[in-house]
């Protein structure tokens, strides 16, 4: 791998050593690359109320949008499993928000790097729906 995939996996790589994961002992990196060029890093930070934990992905995804970026063109996940391991179900949702056409680059300890496309991970994905504002709850009845 070469060019900007492989700087974008070692951003993620590099981040992940940041990991604050005292509780599951998982540290996850990731880095997203905004369509400037910019490459937005993020990991996992737990919590002692464990629900609180926010994952790599998203973290990156806060910390983008901080720094102003909002189209992506890729995002790598980096982990020390044998095995590449895909974003969770919620960080699908939250980066199909931004960028239904990512890339999604999945590293595990080895050399092998996977590459998959988030309409793969995420097919037929919720985006919006009908009638917003027009429900009971909306405010326009
Ligand atoms: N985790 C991530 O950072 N990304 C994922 O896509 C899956 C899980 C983190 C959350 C938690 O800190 C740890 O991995 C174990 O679930």
């Amino acid at each position: 791998m070469s060019g900007p995939f492989a700087e974008l996996v070692a951003a993620a790589r590099a981040v992940r050593t940041r990991s604050y994961s005292p509780y599951s002992h998982f540290a996850v990196g990731a880095a997203l690359l905004g369509v400037s060029g910019r490459i937005h890093a993020g990991t996992n930070v737990e919590n002692a109320s464990f629900g609180l934990s926010i994952c790599a992905e998203r973290a990156a995804l806060c910390r983008a949008i901080a720094d102003g970026e909002r189209e992506f063109t890729a995002i790598a996940v980096v982990t020390a499993e044998g095995r590449p391991t895909p974003p969770c179900g919620a960080c699908r949702q939250a980066l199909q928000e931004f960028a239904p056409g990512l890339t999604i680059l999945l590293a595990g300890a080895g050399g092998l790097v996977e590459e998959w496309t988030l309409a793969d991970l995420l097919p037929r994905a919720f985006t919006t729906f009908d009638g917003a504002g027009t429900s009971p709850g909306g405010g326009k009845e």
